[in-house]
């Protein structure tokens, strides 16, 4: 389990695989605290998950403050790394450090924000203020709308050129680690060999430093999205479906509660 940043750069000079998943409430973080998993991500994956809503540009720092409280509280000992929601961190420097400060004052050792060009001035002056920040490059979910759907990245020469310079810009820029999502697994391989810090993918291939996924579908809770890269680890939805039903038909049946289950 990762304690710090510096964590992070010794498990890749090591060799060694790190695991994240994400989490959004309590009851899960403290699942999570019982796990070997390396460190927690509070992504903005929230507005959807927890939230419902059609894609991640609707997470807003007041969200994604209260479900890392949440995550802080259940798993106290991991590291936790919360997102910065969509814009949040293009509105000038000002505007990024207090929602970096918003967020980490929940007790979060780290904040991860997506995309480099146009905004490395935030970068640079996050890390220089103590904030460690991860990146996130490949797809980049809050710019949706810009790809006109969640497409694979980095398939031209361009485009695969460009997700390079990105990731050694991040890192020369002070950026701990870097998610690398959807993108052909040779590029991230070859981001992998350049790069000092970890890569963490998903939809990235088995060559990356870590893997992440969303917690909701490596339990297979979410029965209408799965995703190619997203294995399910359980068929949860199933599994929660099943004991739901179970607890209908005892009620009905009138076996539940029993005689042991009813105070005297
Ligand atoms: O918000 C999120 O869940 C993420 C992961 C997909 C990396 O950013």
């Amino acid at each position: 389990m990762l304690k710090n940043t510096h964590d992070f750069l010794q498990a890749k000079q090591d060799g060694g695989k790190l695991s994240l998943a994400t989490c959004y409430d309590y009851t899960f973080a403290r699942l999570l605290s019982e796990t070997p998993l390396d460190a927690i991500l509070v992504g903005d994956s929230a507005a959807m998950v927890m939230h419902g809503h059609p894609s991640t540009l609707y997470a807003t720092v007041e969200m994604m403050r209260a479900h890392t409280e949440a995550v802080v509280r259940g798993a106290p000992s991991k590291f936790v790394i919360a997102d910065m929601p969509f814009l949040s961190f293009r509105k000038g420097i000002p505007a990024a450090l207090d929602t970096a400060r918003q967020l980490m004052t929940t007790g979060a050792q780290a904040v991860k924000l997506e995309g480099v060009e146009g905004h490395e001035d935030v970068i640079e002056r996050l890390v220089q203020s103590g904030v460690p920040v991860m990146g996130h490059l490949g797809l980049q979910p809050q710019s949706v709308h810009a790809y006109g759907g969640y497409r694979v990245q980095g398939r031209s020469e361009d485009s695969a050129e460009a997700i390079l310079r990105q990731a050694k810009t991040l890192e020369a820029l002070g950026a701990f680690a870097v998610v690398l999502e959807c993108i052909p697994g040779t590029l991230a391989c070859e981001i992998t060999s350049a790069l000092r810090i970890p890569t963490i993918g998903i939809g990235a291939g088995p060559q990356c430093d870590g893997q992440i996924l969303v917690l909701h579908d490596l339990l297979g809770l979410n029965r209408d999205f799965q995703p190619k890269f997203a294995r399910r680890f359980l068929c949860g939805a199933n599994a929660v479906l099943d004991a739901l039903e179970r607890f209908d038909h005892e009620v009905k049946a009138g076996t539940f509660p029993s005689h042991e289950e009813t105070y005297a």
